[in-house]
């Protein structure tokens, strides 16, 4: 169980690297001057390349092994139950961030820096505080 543990924990800190990088991105994108066309050219090739070649895969691995010390090892209480709600809406923001990438590689961003600096610490922050503390203190 050690190396999936392992696994399943070095995969989450990958996939949370990019739930925090990539609306920072975002922040500098949607700062960026019109006529900036390399810069912003270049900010559409680090958001591909972070969310589908770093955050989705390790997304998929961390939900791998963590389903794999579930079922594998018998794991079970109200607080896997409650982490897994968690992790849906993780999932949903991480599929919104997706949207939100995808819309600017159209040219179609409808927001401004503020909005992106609020999105890059919530939710990401609150619930990465509460996966971890309801798996490490398992308090019901
Ligand atoms: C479907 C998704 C997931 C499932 C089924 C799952 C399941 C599990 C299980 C059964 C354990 C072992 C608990 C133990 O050894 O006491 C574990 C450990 C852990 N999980 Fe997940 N997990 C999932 C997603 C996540 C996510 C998204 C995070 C991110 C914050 C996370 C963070 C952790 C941490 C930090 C540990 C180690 C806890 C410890 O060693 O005490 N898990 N997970």
């Amino acid at each position: 169980m050690p190396i999936v543990k392992t696994l399943h924990i070095v995969f989450m800190v990958s996939w949370f690297a990019g739930l925090f990088y990539l609306p920072r991105l975002f922040v500098y994108h949607a700062m960026a001057a019109a006529d900036d066309r390399i810069g912003i050219e270049r900010l559409k090739t680090m958001e591909r390349k972070l969310y589908y070649g770093i955050m989705t895969p390790a997304a998929v691995l961390t939900i791998a092994f963590g389903v794999w010390l579930w079922l594998g090892y018998g794991f079970s209480g109200g607080w896997l139950h409650a982490k897994l709600g968690l992790v849906l809406v993780l999932v949903a923001f991480h599929l919104y961030l997706g949207h939100l990438m995808r819309e600017f590689a159209h040219d179609r961003n409808r927001h401004g820096h503020v909005f992106y600096r609020w999105i890059n610490e919530i939710p990401a922050l609150p619930l990465l505080v509460a996966i971890v503390w309801l798996v490490v203190a398992k308090p019901f």
